[in-house]
């Protein structure tokens, strides 16, 4: 499975926001080998609008299936209406080559922190049920663990090891894909790779990172690449 993975485009109806995106979306258009699918790891608009899910949707237009999942910016009414989804939370189960993508609605209205609600967890525990013997990756907002820059790791996946439980009992799950932070990287949790896709409105300046403000504006939009094969992601990270 080769996949193309984006995040935080942060859509507001300004020229910006929307030019990176169109940037990285011609990107991955002109890419010589066809992705099996793009995945888009929310705070897709960024004041969860209407008129933003409207400019969304024209951006991510594509020969390719566009997969999504909302973060801490997005509204769900405004998503769903717009982009679609299930009432509720908006948790889907997608299949790409062979593989079962599993996306989750960490989103807490109103909040900058993420939760996956009990009913978000008994339906992953029920999905994955159904998904045995399918390698399987799972993908939320939030990252699940610290990022050891003060500012974000205020605003994680608040607990992480509710989510650990349900999985300990899915061997078939591989990987843990995320957004949020804006930044290129990678850890472990659970027991899993953690691959996290940079931001493509900004970058997060790290604590030990000269200059002013909690983001990099200037940094170009990036753009995150996993191919999996074998249950082994390999995961190649690229600016735009
Ligand atoms: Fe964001
Ligand atoms: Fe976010």
């Amino acid at each position: 499975m080769f996949l193309a993975h984006i995040s935080d485009t942060h859509i507001d109806g300004g020229d910006r926001a929307t030019d990176r995106a169109r940037r990285v979306m011609d990107y991955l258009h002109g890419l010589t080998r066809p992705v099996d699918a793009i995945l888009v790891t929310g705070d897709i608009a960024d004041h969860g609008r209407v008129d933003e899910y409207e400019i969304v949707a024209g951006l991510l237009d594509s020969p390719y299936p566009v997969l999504h999942l909302p973060g801490n910016h997005d509204r769900r009414e405004g998503y769903r209406k717009v982009l679609g989804g299930p009432d509720g939370e908006l948790n889907v189960v997608h299949h790409v080559a062979g593989h079962a993508l599993v996306l989750l609605d960490s989103l807490i209205e109103g909040r900058d922190e993420g939760e996956l609600t009990p009913q978000t967890l008994t339906w992953l525990a029920a999905t994955l049920d159904g998904l045995r013997g399918t390698p399987t990756l799972i993908a939320f907002h939030h990252p699940p663990v610290r990022m050891h820059q003060a500012v974000v790791d205020q605003w994680l996946l608040q607990k992480p090891e509710d989510l650990a439980e349900v999985l300990a009992g899915y061997p078939d799950v591989i990987a843990i894909l995320t957004g949020h932070t804006h930044t290129a990287a990678a850890s472990t949790f659970a027991g899993l790779p953690l691959l996290i896709a940079p931001g493509v409105t900004s970058t997060l300046r790290l604590d030990w990172e000269p200059g002013e403000g909690l983001v990099d504006l200037e940094a170009p939009p990036g753009v995150a690449f996993h191919v999996v094969e074998d249950r082994r992601v390999m995961t190649h990270w690229r600016v735009v």
